[in-house]
């Protein structure tokens, strides 16, 4: 399994029997749903994946939990190959409680008609964080870079830490699902957000 950093591991799979992107751009190669395990004295899950790799990413979650049980699950971005996996995610692990901005929470509950998650919704906004424990994350929107409900997540201490020998725009390496064609405005917003903060 990838480790990221010492406390970040990548849980995303491959799915290489796709063979048009969105039902219309070819795939030579397949497609990689991205998500990540920050594991902390409280863990995180950022993002599921496509229903269609559904299983195999519970199974490398598992492996990758080695027996805990995630607190959150970030969700960035609610297209379905971000979003697919994330009712069963929630029905194996019942006490996750889902960090989102509003308009996504919004979409959820159309996504998965039935499905009462109002109790487990964390609704997140600009510069909010989520403290794990010596992570800290914080939270940028980025409104229409592709989706109206997208968000980037910073883990701030790493970020902080790769500053001190990196160029500005490198710290804009976050925990960002699968970038699409909004890379570049994405990452204008993330440094206008960072300007900010
Ligand atoms: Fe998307």
């Amino acid at each position: 399994m990838l480790s990221v950093t010492p406390n970040v591991r990548f849980v995303g799979v491959e799915d290489d029997n796709l063979d048009l992107f969105e039902g219309q751009y070819p795939l030579q190669k397949g497609i990689s749903y991205n998500s990540y395990v920050i594991d902390d004295e409280k863990i995180a899950v950022v993002d599921s994946v496509d229903r269609r790799r559904c299983r195999e990413w519970l199974a490398k979650l598992e492996a990758a939990l080695n027996g805990r049980t995630p607190d959150y699950l970030i969700v960035q971005h609610m297209e379905p190959d971000h979003s697919g996996s994330i009712r069963l995610m929630l029905e194996k692990y019942p006490s996750v409680k889902i960090v989102a901005t509003a308009k996504a929470l919004e979409m959820l509950v159309c996504f998965f008609e039935g499905m009462d998650v109002a109790e487990r919704c964390m609704a997140v906004c600009d510069n909010d964080t989520l403290e794990l424990g010596r992570v800290s994350l914080r939270f940028f929107t980025a409104p229409m870079v592709h989706w109206p409900e997208v968000m980037m997540t910073l883990d701030m201490g790493d970020m902080l830490g790769k500053m001190k020998d990196m160029p500005p725009v490198a710290p804009a390496v976050t925990i960002r699902s699968r970038m699409h064609a909004g890379d570049i405005p994405a990452l204008r917003c993330l440094a206008e957000a960072l300007a900010k903060a």
